[in-house]
């Protein structure tokens, strides 16, 4: 009797870990190698950054280096150095921080884009033992997005995979002097 609540108790937490982090379909054909170039970061979590970017740089091996660059309020340059590696889908990369490896990635799930105008994002941690959604991403290949499009792919995370409307808003992208990808 012991054994089958623990038993009930291990299943209940697996399934709502999963039921947090919704692992999106693979897109037939999806090919992830057309990430690379930059993108302009429409709506995340809301810092005190603006002219937040996203430059994937391919690397030899096949994987990318992730550089996000933004403006803080006194002016200054943030910069995240991160290694993005592929994995067998096509709609994830696993992103490590370049300095250190973590023993555990931060995955990122493409749930819709066409690579060539924009992109819906949301990142997950992934424990053995649990699973949670840490922020929504709206990039674009230009510095904006029309209304229509901002509103359906906001529609799309928070709606229908659950990312909390606290952490997809708006980024502000006016009067920036965007930062160069460090080579
Ligand atoms: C953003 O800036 C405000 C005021 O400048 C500050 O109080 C707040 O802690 C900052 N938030 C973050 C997340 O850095
Ligand atoms: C990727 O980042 C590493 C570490 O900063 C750097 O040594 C390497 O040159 C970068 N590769 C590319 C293709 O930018």
């Amino acid at each position: 009797m012991k054994m089958f609540a623990t038993l009930f108790v291990v299943f209940a937490i697996a399934s709502s870990a999963l039921g947090e982090c919704p692992v999106p379909p693979t897109v037939p054909g999806a090919d992830i190698g057309k990430i690379a170039g930059r993108w302009y970061e429409i709506a995340g979590p809301t810092r005190n950054f603006t002219c937040m970017t996203w430059d994937y740089t391919p690397r030899e091996d096949g994987n990318f280096n992730s550089t996000t660059l933004s403006t803080l309020p006194d002016g200054s340059k943030d910069a995240e150095y991160m290694l993005a590696e592929r994995a067998d889908d096509q709609n994830l990369l696993n992103l490590y921080a370049m300095s250190h490896r973590t023993p555990y990635p931060i995955t990122f799930y493409i749930a819709d884009t066409d690579y060539d105008n924009y992109l819906a994002a949301y990142t997950c941690v992934v424990v053995p033992w649990r699973s949670d959604i840490l922020s929504g991403l709206i990039l674009s290949r230009t510095n904006t997005m029309d209304a229509e499009k901002y509103a359906e792919l906001t529609d799309l995370l928070v709606n229908k995979i659950g990312v909390s409307s606290d952490v997809v808003g708006p980024i502000t992208q006016k009067d920036c002097k965007y930062w160069p990808v460090p080579q």
